[in-house]
């Protein structure tokens, strides 16, 4: 049983088949990329993954479980966090603040049950903060952490947003395009921070058009080019397939 399960996945917009008919697998522990051409399917493949919006048909098994009909966050509950394309920071709350928001939805898991021990305690509320410094210091940014999160720069952002992620104690994270906006310096440290997330048991599957980033830290690639699989292999090989050179150098 594969970890993350992906089979004939296919998502039509009207006439457009944004998705079709999509398959591969995540072994745990592996970074595994998305990559392909602007409009090539890669974020409504995430939005399908983590249950934003339904599939016209095929299937996802995370862990043996089939997600697809799931909400959000359903799928969140069973291990799987995500970031978005463009940074979304709480405005007008710190980095602390930013990231204890992740541990609440985690920890809102059992809603029902804290419904009825409300208000929280004051120990879950030390708890959920200390976990969440904990976070930060992960990601090396915890002198920033009572800094508004709005106001700090885009490499810092994104590492608040990975501890945001990470608050919600997933197994599988997914992230858009986590280089998206940031200078090569930054997006080697955001690299550097995947990695430290892999090496904790996480098992990461990433968009990203930033190619050094993908080829220095993924184990596979998943090449897409209007909706279809069009690659699939180790970075070294993916670099040398003829029909990925193309769609990236086109025809000339
Ligand atoms: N909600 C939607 N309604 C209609 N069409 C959509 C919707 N979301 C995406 N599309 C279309 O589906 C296709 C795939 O879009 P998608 O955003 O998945 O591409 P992408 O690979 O993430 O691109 P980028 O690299 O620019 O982020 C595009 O043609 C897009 O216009
Ligand atoms: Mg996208």
């Amino acid at each position: 049983m594969a970890f993350l399960e992906i089979k004939q996945l296919h998502k039509r917009f009207g006439g457009l088949h944004a998705v079709k008919d999509v398959s591969f697998q995540v072994e745990p522990g592996q970074i595994k990329a998305v990559i392909g051409p602007n409009g090539a399917g890669k974020t409504t493949l995430f939005n399908m993954i983590s249950g934003t919006f339904p599939a016209t048909s095929g299937s996802v098994t995370f862990q043996g479980r089939e997600l697809l009909g799931k909400k959000p966050f359903q799928v969140a509950t069973l291990g799987m966090a995500r970031t978005y394309q463009n940074i979304k920071m709480f405005s007008g709350m710190t980095a602390l603040e930013n990231v204890m928001v992740g541990r609440h939805v985690q920890s809102n898991a059992g809603f029902l049950a804290s419904m009825f021990r409300m208000p929280r305690t004051w120990k879950e509320e030390r708890d959920i903060r200390d976990k969440s410094m904990e976070l930060l210091g992960l990601l090396e940014i915890e002198e920033h952490a009572h800094i508004d999160a709005a106001s700090l720069a885009f490499g810092q952002q994104r590492a608040v947003e990975l501890a945001r992620a990470l608050a919600m104690e997933p197994t599988l994270l997914l992230l858009d395009e986590p280089a998206a906006g940031l200078n090569i310096y930054e997006t080697a440290e955001v690299g550097r921070l995947i990695t430290k997330i892999r090496d904790l048991g996480i098992t990461v599957l990433l968009v990203e058009h930033d190619m050094s980033l993908v080829m220095d830290i993924s184990d596979e690639i998943v090449v897409l080019c209007f909706g279809e699989k069009i690659a699939e292999d180790v970075p070294t090989a993916i670099q040398q397939d003829p029909e990925v050179i193309k769609i990236y150098l086109g025809e000339e």
